[in-house]
């Protein structure tokens, strides 16, 4: 396996990682899905996922990949030929697959603010204008599906040149600066004249508020966020070195991650209340209180154009890491040429993303359970297949992966001592799959 690229620094992995994790998850689904779940009491149970199940999780597909060093499907069949848990791969290739499709319509939804930003189109207007904006625009055939197919294709470019050093590189320096951006928008709102109720809405929890939709709500909103369930992270750490420290690279995304999201939430919930808007208007939230926050702040024209160009870099961040599951299993179980299987992944991605841009304007009829094709596609995926990929890799790792293999990955070789071995290998083994299984099927109303 010498022949396959390895992050070569510390920081290139956690950074690689976090820009896997940190994207349109934490600044636009966050948001939206905490404002529809009663705020606080979506946060507290969040954070439950996060670091009980979340992290164990996380650490689980660091264990699969960076022992084999191999896509998800050969890793799992390296570890325990036969064995039917070897499955979750092909969950991961169809789930990662929606993803990419209603991830991009959002994404060039992105990209159509920035165009908007650029060109002055967000400024000077009322609320209501801001409203019509979104709506007109993504009810549009037109534009939202174009923009949907551009930023397929800029994704497209990017993953055909090989292992996406470029685009490393700059998400390096944009993630930073994006982070300092998000700190001086939440300072920013602190000062809004609904700041209090905002931040009551966000941390105040009603517990009464916590019932098994929220709380499956939460799961896969952290699953989602992080990356997981889908061997995407399984995918990247079987690039790892083995010096890479497992269970705290694991804990520092996690702990990146739900920082960006908190803040983003910090940023959005007073406005809302400011701006006297509802926190459960659903995907659009972000895109009617975000120009206009721009647009209070002094030099506004300039925070609006460099905070949609960094979203944009971190969409593309995490739309990478999700093509590559399907792409590495292309390339090495179907032995085609990276640049076809970059292209088939992007053309399948073309199609259902042109369906879920439509859903909005003429498809908005079309529903399957009630749902639109991207409220189909997101609900599916973040609330079926990724608690079903979480149960499954957490069961592989703590029940059927040699226990000596599992103890050399979290000691990272014998290089360090986990303190926390054991309370780590109990939540891997009993926690997660228990428990996201019984918010699973709590949450779908099956008992
Ligand atoms: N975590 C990313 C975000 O919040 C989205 C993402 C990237 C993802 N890769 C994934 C979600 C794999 C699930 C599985 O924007």
């Amino acid at each position: 396996m010498s022949n396959r690229a390895q992050f070569v620094t510390k920081m290139g992995v956690i950074a690689a990682t976090v820009g896997s994790a940190v994207g349109l998850g934490n600044i636009w689904r966050f948001p939206y899905e905490a404002g529809q779940h009663g705020g606080g009491a979506f946060l507290i149970v969040y954070l439950l996922c996060v670091f009980l199940l979340g992290i164990p999780v996380m650490i689980a597909e660091f264990v699969i990949g960076r022992s084999t060093h191999s896509n998800a499907l050969t890793a799992l069949q390296k570890l325990k030929p036969g064995s039917s848990l070897s499955k979750v791969s092909y969950i991961g290739i169809v789930a990662s697959l929606m993803i990419l499709s209603f991830y991009s319509v959002v994404a060039g939804w992105i990209m159509e603010y920035l165009y908007q930003a650029v060109t002055g189109g967000l400024s000077g207007h009322t609320s209501e204008e801001y409203a019509t904006l979104f709506s007109t625009f993504t009810v549009n055939p037109w534009r939202s599906v174009m923009w949907t197919l551009i930023f397929l294709l800029a994704n497209f470019m990017v993953l055909r040149r090989g292992i996406e050093k470029g685009i490393e590189r700059i998400s390096n320096i944009m993630m930073p600066v994006l982070f300092v951006m998000l700190l001086v928008f939440c300072v920013n709102s602190l000062f809004m004249p609904q700041a209090k109720k905002g931040l009551d809405f966000l941390f105040n929890p009603d517990f009464s508020q916590i019932t098994p939709k929220v709380m499956l709500g939460a799961l896969g909103q952290a699953f989602f966020s992080l990356s997981l369930g889908l061997t995407c992270l399984l995918t990247y750490a079987s690039y790892f070195s083995d010096k890479t420290p497992l269970v705290r690279s694991a804990t520092v995304v996690a702990l990146l991650d739900t920082l960006v999201a908190i803040l983003s939430g910090i940023i959005i919930f007073p406005a809302v209340f400011s701006f006297d808007m509802e926190p459960a208007a659903g995907p659009k939230l972000v895109f009617q209180i975000l120009p206009e926050i721009f647009q209070q702040l002094p030099g506004g024209y300039l925070w609006s154009v460099a905070f949609f160009l960094l979203l944009f870099f971190a969409s593309i961040t995490s739309t990478i890491s999700m093509s590559e599951i399907s792409i590495t299993y292309f390339v090495e179980a179907h032995k085609m040429s990276r640049s076809r299987a970059t292209g088939l992944n992007t053309v399948i991605a073309m199609t259902f993303g042109t369906l879920c841009a439509l859903s909005f304007g003429v498809l908005s009829d079309f529903k399957v359970f009630g749902m639109t094709l991207f409220e189909l596609f997101d609900y599916v995926s973040s609330n079926i297949m990724l608690p079903i990929g979480g149960v499954m890799l957490s069961v592989f790792v703590g029940w059927i992966v040699d226990k000596k293999v599992v103890e050399e990955q979290l000691t990272d070789y014998g290089a360090r001592k986990i303190t926390l071995m054991r309370p780590i290998r109990f939540c891997i083994r009993y926690v997660a799959p228990l428990c996201i299984s019984l918010i699973f099927l709590y949450g779908l109303g099956v008992p």
